[in-house]
């Protein structure tokens, strides 16, 4: 597989098959060879030049608390307490969380004034526990639905294969 993505014009393609393409190139991407780190930056840039969404990066559990990883946009808040924002209330819950305006999601952290939607999806260690999250982020209103829901949950179990 070519790791120059550039050829292919994404904003051209429906929805489905950006999420195809999103696969397809995953499990070309994904090395079990090396570290985390380097596959989720990856898997990050991936959906930043597939999506071309405001913002798309991890968060890990540390020591009770969320802690920023791998991502693609602008500089975002480091840390994030359990139970709070978007991203620890899925924690906290287990559940990917669909927000519309995230202006009306109580507690929200606001790391950009920009983002107006959100999905935060749970990435799972083997065990069961939570390793951490999927936060994606728009600049527009109501960007994310059950189908985005749905493939990003795909997305994330290929990515426990890695961690
Ligand atoms: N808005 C998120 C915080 C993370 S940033 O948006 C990158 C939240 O409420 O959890």
């Amino acid at each position: 597989m070519s790791h120059d993505l550039s050829p292919i014009k994404w904003q051209n393609l429906s929805k489905t098959e950006k999420y195809e393409q999103l696969h397809l190139q995953l499990s070309g991407i994904l090395d079990q060879n090396v570290d985390c780190i380097a596959n989720l930056s990856n898997a990050a840039a991936l959906l930043k030049q597939i999506f071309d969404w405001w913002w798309v990066g991890f968060y890990r559990v540390q020591l009770n608390q969320l802690v920023l990883g791998p991502f693609q946009g602008p500089v975002a808040c480091t840390t994030i307490a359990k139970g709070k924002g978007v991203c620890g209330n899925s924690w906290n819950s287990g559940k990917t969380i669909v927000v519309e305006d995230v202006h009306t999601f109580p507690g929200h952290v606001a790391c950009s004034a920009i983002s107006r939607s959100e999905i935060v999806v749970p990435i799972y260690h083997t065990d069961g526990s939570i390793w951490g999250v999927l936060d994606a982020d728009s600049e527009h209103l109501s960007h994310f639905d059950v189908q985005d829901q749905i493939e990003l949950e795909k997305f994330c179990r290929s990515l426990e294969s890695i961690l």
